[in-house]
């Protein structure tokens, strides 16, 4: 059965995490879902991993179509969910656009980095049937502004915020929250608060559902080794072998541990 928006909301009540994956072409995606990982993020992260760059900057729509087109030619039934990249959604009409694009390319949910200012386009994308994932926290698109890619939320005027903003955002039509590199007990707060699924990265084990970058936890990125990766093919001796690990580990709330999480 296909993973949609409900299924997720189904985790989330009964208190079951969910997998989240990057994939960027067609035969990971296919291994994902035949693994069982529920949604499969095409990822501006692929900026980095696939192209080289230092950032997600880079990352330009047509690249993205170009990658989501391929994900979902391999897809088996997970949620395919589209980041939109930098300065694509900068307007609610610009953003309009381009996430209509996304969905042609076979999307089934956008992804939009950023805080209140997203609530008037999330509520046009939501009521015109575009399902959106708000993306909180460390918000790679920012990292300029944030002077790095460092944990958000830390204290608690920020962590305040933070909550309003998920909150605001789920009532303006986000049916998903991405929470990035927080304080676990801050996530978990978050979770408790808004109705959507959450997912986490970096973000502890409290969240509805995990997401990784497939090249972290297949440890294809040396010299880049965020606190919160878990290498998954070191014991599972095949890729399918380690995207069914982490799937077994996120559903059984093992991963991520003490040692994957910032505490404050
Ligand atoms: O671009 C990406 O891969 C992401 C994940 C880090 C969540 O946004």
């Amino acid at each position: 059965m296909a993973v949609t928006i409900n299924t997720l909301r189904e985790y989330k009540e009964k208190g079951e995490a969910f997998s989240a994956l990057t994939a960027y072409d067609a035969t990971f995606a296919r291994l994902m879902s035949e693994a069982g990982v529920d949604v499969i993020l095409i990822g501006d992260s692929l900026g980095m991993v696939l192209q080289g760059n230092d950032s997600t900057l880079p990352v330009t729509m047509e690249q993205m179509v170009y990658h989501v087109e391929c994900v979902a030619a391999g897809n088996q039934g997970s949620l395919i969910m589209a980041d939109m990249p930098f300065m694509s959604y900068s307007t609610p009409e610009v953003a309009m656009e381009n996430a209509a694009e996304l969905m042609r390319a076979g999307a089934h949910m956008v992804k939009l980095e950023g805080t209140d200012w997203m609530s008037e386009t999330i509520a046009r994308l939501s009521e015109r049937g575009i399902p959106v994932c708000a993306h909180l926290g460390l918000t790679p698109q920012f990292v300029n502004k944030l002077g790095g890619f460092k944990v958000q939320g830390r204290d608690e005027k920020h962590a305040e915020l933070m909550i309003e903003h998920a909150s605001e955002l789920v009532a303006a039509g986000a049916d998903v929250i991405l929470l990035e590199c927080v304080p676990a007990p801050l996530a978990a707060r978050i979770t408790q608060t808004v109705r959507a699924p959450v997912i986490g990265i970096g973000a502890g084990c409290d969240t509805d559902g995990q997401v990784l970058v497939m090249h972290d936890m297949l440890d294809a990125t040396p010299g880049r080794k965020p606190r919160f990766v878990k290498n998954f093919l070191a014991d599972s001796g095949s890729i399918r072998g380690a995207f069914e690990a982490y799937v077994k580990a996120v559903r059984g709330r093992s991963f991520p541990a003490e040692e994957h999480t910032f505490k404050a």
